[in-house]
């Protein structure tokens, strides 16, 4: 069992990275988040992190000159906190071949629905219009595609009649705040084996 140690990106409210905090404080995850960082400034994320004083970082995308240029700063940042995994927490940029081949790390994504379905943009409105009786969240690995990495966990919800995406988006990231601690805590305990594109959970002990 290892202490993993974590850059989390984010973009918005940053409810994800305070599960993980949240699970770090109460023994239910053996991590330390070293650095977080945001593409957005009024990231209450950044504010979350600063208040646990955890080195955090805003860095606009308009600073630099394209998406390598910014990525390549992101990264830089990043490996000068030695992490050995960068967990993408509601980061609302997507991240390029550059990025995914240049980390060296494992990244992890959560993305709110149970992909392969509703990658992408919106996945709440896609999942109510599309008219499916179930949905989720899906904590997966990251590679070139969007949303197409190897699956971790996934936590299922019903959908019901008369949802709005606000109400369904809430239910969702209940489960996103319980299965994204547990996913990586399933990391820090060695029990995550991939083969190819299937994640296999080993049994506790077995590691
Ligand atoms: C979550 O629904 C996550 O799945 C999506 O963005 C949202 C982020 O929420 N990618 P928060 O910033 O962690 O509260």
């Amino acid at each position: 069992m290892s202490q993993l140690q974590l850059a989390v990106l984010a973009s918005g409210k940053g409810t994800n990275l305070q599960s993980i905090l949240d699970a770090i404080k109460t023994n239910k995850l053996n991590a330390t988040v070293k650095v977080v960082l945001s593409d957005k400034s009024e990231a209450l994320a950044l504010k979350r992190a600063q208040d646990e004083g955890i080195p955090a970082y805003y860095v606009n995308h308009k600073d630099f000159i394209d998406k390598q240029d910014f990525e390549k700063a992101l990264l830089e940042k990043i490996k000068s906190y030695n992490v050995d995994h960068i967990i993408l927490a509601g980061f609302m940029r997507v991240l390029s071949s550059f990025f995914v081949q240049k980390a060296g790390v494992p990244i992890l994504n959560i993305h709110p629905s149970l992909l392969p379905s509703f990658q992408g943009l919106n996945a709440h409105k896609q999942a109510i219009d599309y008219g499916v009786r179930f949905s989720g969240c899906t904590v997966h690995f990251v590679d070139e595609g969007v949303d197409t990495g190897p699956i971790i966990l996934q936590s299922v919800v019903p959908v019901l009649p008369g949802d709005s995406e606000e109400i369904l988006a809430k239910r969702i990231l209940e489960k996103e705040h319980d299965v994204y601690p547990q996913a990586i805590q399933l990391l820090s305990e060695g029990r995550i084996v991939c083969r190819g594109r299937r994640v296999i959970i080993v049994e506790e002990g077995e590691a």
